[in-house]
């Protein structure tokens, strides 16, 4: 059975693709979190965020994967766990231009693909149920308020110690949505057969609850 969990930024679905995989024992696959390394690929090589020749050469230089750990996933660069690094303000601001680059995405598109082969897996990102598993037995699509979204972002930067104001965090959402969404190569779009999921009222709880009950369904 394949999993998609798409949406907007900060939606929740890292959070609650990763309670569903772990619940129904599958993998679980955070795509976000691989065009988030290429774009940290870049930054420490000092290449061009919009330099695709460049990009493209360091990424066929370097490895990049996953490590499942007791406290969860991990993502490597090389022998490097990049995990926290990739979550930085300079990594989340630009990563909307790297993601744009079509070969990066047929790159990591195919990567996902081979990922989610004969596995019973859940991934999350923007175009999971669109382009990379359009066979998914199951598709969400997870919104909330860019309100509540900036919050939840505010209060993940504080426990990390990072200080951005409130209203620059929903500036950045807002303008990272509409980069993802209006991008030529498969943007940011509800999948005809997604159930959408408003979650701005609702416990991380309550919506891993509303997704069980949806797979429930289609098991
Ligand atoms: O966790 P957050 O919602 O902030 O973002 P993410 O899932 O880590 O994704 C970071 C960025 O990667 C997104 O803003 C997109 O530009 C890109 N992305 C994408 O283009 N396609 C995906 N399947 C996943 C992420
Ligand atoms: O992966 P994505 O960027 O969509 O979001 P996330 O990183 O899973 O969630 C962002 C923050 O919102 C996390 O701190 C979650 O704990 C929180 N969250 C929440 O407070 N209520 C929900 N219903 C879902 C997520």
């Amino acid at each position: 059975m394949q999993i998609a969990i798409d949406g907007p930024a900060s939606a929740g679905k890292s959070t609650i693709a990763k309670l569903i995989a772990k619940n129904l024992d599958f993998v679980y696959c955070d795509t976000g979190a691989m065009y988030r390394t290429v774009t940290l690929l870049a930054k420490e090589n000092q290449v061009d965020y919009g330099n695709e020749s460049g990009i493209l050469e360091l990424m066929h230089d370097h490895k990049i994967y996953f490590v499942n750990k007791t406290d969860g996933q991990h993502v490597y660069l090389d022998d490097k766990d990049v995990s926290e690094v990739i979550r930085t303000e300079e990594i989340t601001n630009n990563v909307s231009q790297v993601s744009a680059i079509k070969e990066v995405r047929t790159e990591l598109v195919e990567m996902q693909r081979k990922m989610a082969d004969n596995t019973n897996i859940v991934m999350d990102g923007r175009d999971i149920g669109t382009t990379v598993l359009p066979k998914a037995e199951v598709k969400i699509f997870l919104i909330a308020s860019v309100s509540v979204r900036a919050q939840r972002r505010f209060k993940d930067n504080q426990e990390r110690g990072i200080d951005v104001p409130l209203a620059q965090l929903e500036d950045e959402i807002a303008t990272r949505d509409y980069k993802d969404s209006h991008r030529e190569i498969s943007p940011l779009k509800k999948a005809d057969d997604a159930i959408e999921v408003d979650t701005s009222d609702m416990t991380i709880e309550q919506v891993v609850e509303r997704v069980t009950e949806i797979v429930n369904e289609k098991k």
